[in-house]
């Protein structure tokens, strides 16, 4: 067997996954222990800023042990906040220097398992970073190949991520197939129709094969938002009031509280002292109150966490209860699905109206399609399950390798760019 040189890099904005191959052979590496997809979370300890990774880093982190957590990383590429770094620790650190060290344990594991350097990727990006500004999409891109080079890699290509997991799924095709990839991750949701066959695999342009790519940034993060502010955060006092003149209390704080990206910027002490201020005001201090412990604790993550608890559990069940003694004392909430689907269908619905422009864009019916590939974590969620087979009643149905088909894709896509 030749040594695998070529690789293909899933750098997601909940997961991540590396896939190398050789002319032989394709195949995941394990990122963490022996599992093949690594959360795309890092912790740094406060007493030296020594860095973790993956499961690890969210061990740490719900452990409460002292330092920062940073989650859903990708979705800094291309805003301002990537040039401006952030304070982690007492230190600025830059997000460039913070993805490659993410991206570069990675690489490492690969590179000791496979006993040789890599050189060749291809990234995975979505098919938007960012809706309607080309501009921020383009400097997303450019970003994200800085990080890969800063990492010794001297080829990088890209690929969209929806049209790599296709390219996974095609080694199982039989005849020719026109299929769309429906890839709802964390960050975006993003679709590409194509034409697989095993032919087709070995072709080296498939541009002629690819008849449309659509995607929005929309994604898991957004359904975790909407079910907090929907559910958690009134109870943190999300809408109640203060003061003589009943006003709302402000409400940028529960925002910031419902986004990954975002919960760090709460911990300032401006912050928490405006927030102090206001408990002698407002109409409702137990869960006023709540506000503050948390901000205090810096337990944002975990109540985030716990949000997107509720929502991976009610994939399986109809109810689902939290405990969240650490916000309060005996504190539960029972959330119940018909609730968490009310929460995200305006959102669930601009996504599959993002599936919907891209058969227009390729200029057929829903009922063309014959394979319809289901991957990413957010497939999981029944509304858009059903959404989905209201769309494609006819289709066959693929929902293999949810978490690394694109991971695997791009090694493929790796493997036929530079060979
Ligand atoms: N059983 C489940 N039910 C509902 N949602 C789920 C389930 N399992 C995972 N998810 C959600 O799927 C998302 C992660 O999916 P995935 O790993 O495919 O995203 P990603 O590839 O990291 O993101 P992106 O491709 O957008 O950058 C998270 O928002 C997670 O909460
Ligand atoms: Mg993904």
């Amino acid at each position: 067997m030749t040594t695998p040189v070529f690789c293909g890099i899933d750098f997601g904005t909940s997961n991540s996954s590396l896939a190398v191959a050789n002319q032989d052979d394709v195949f995941l590496i394990p990122v963490e222990e022996h599992q093949t997809t690594i959360p795309s979370a890092m912790f740094f300890a406060r007493k030296d800023n020594e860095a973790f990774f993956g499961r690890e880093a969210m061990e740490r982190f719900l452990s409460r042990q002292p330092g920062r957590l940073m989650r859903s990383l990708k979705r800094v590429l291309g805003t301002t906040a990537m040039r401006q770094g952030t304070m982690v620790n007492g230190e600025l650190m830059k997000f460039d220097q913070i993805i490659a060290a993410f991206l570069d344990q990675m690489k490492r594991k690969a590179e000791a398992d496979c006993q040789t350097e890599l050189r060749h990727v291809v990234m995975g990006r979505p098919v938007h970073f960012t809706d309607n500004d080309p501009a921020a999409d383009q400097r997303a891109e450019n970003e994200l190949k800085a990080v890969a080079m800063s990492m010794g890699f001297e080829h990088v290509g890209f690929q969209f991520e929806p049209i790599a997991a296709a390219f996974a799924h095609e080694a199982r095709v039989t005849g020719e197939k026109l299929a769309i990839v429906v890839d709802l991750g964390g960050g975006t949701s993003d679709f590409t129709i194509i034409r697989l066959s095993k032919e087709n695999a070995r072709k080296h342009d498939r541009s002629g094969d690819i008849l449309a790519n659509t995607g929005v940034r929309l994604g898991g993060n957004d359904f975790d938002k909407d079910l907090s502010l929907a559910e958690m955060m009134p109870e943190l006092g999300f809408r109640s009031k203060y003061g003589a003149k009943n006003l709302e209390v402000p409400s940028y704080h529960y925002f910031d509280l419902s986004e990954w990206s975002k919960v760090n910027f709460l911990y300032t002490n401006r912050i928490l002292f405006q927030a102090r201020q206001l408990l002698r005001e407002t109409h409702d201090p137990v869960k006023y109150g709540r506000l503050i412990n948390v901000l205090e604790q810096e337990t944002g993550h975990a109540v985030l966490a716990e949000t997107e608890k509720i929502k991976i559990g009610l994939t399986k069940s109809d109810v689902h209860v939290a405990a969240l003694d650490f916000i309060d004392q005996d504190l539960r909430l029972d959330v119940a699905r018909e609730n968490f689907n009310a929460a995200i269908s305006p959102k669930s619905e601009r996504i599959v109206n993002a599936a919907k422009e891209c058969l227009q864009n390729a200029g057929i019916a829903p009922e063309a399609i014959g394979l319809v590939i289901m991957t990413g974590g957010s497939t999981e969620i029944p509304l858009i399950q059903e959404q989905f087979r209201q769309l494609f009643p006819q289709a066959e149905w693929s929902e293999e390798n949810k978490l690394s088909s694109v991971g695997l894709g791009l090694a493929y896509d790796a493997r036929n760019r530079f060979s």
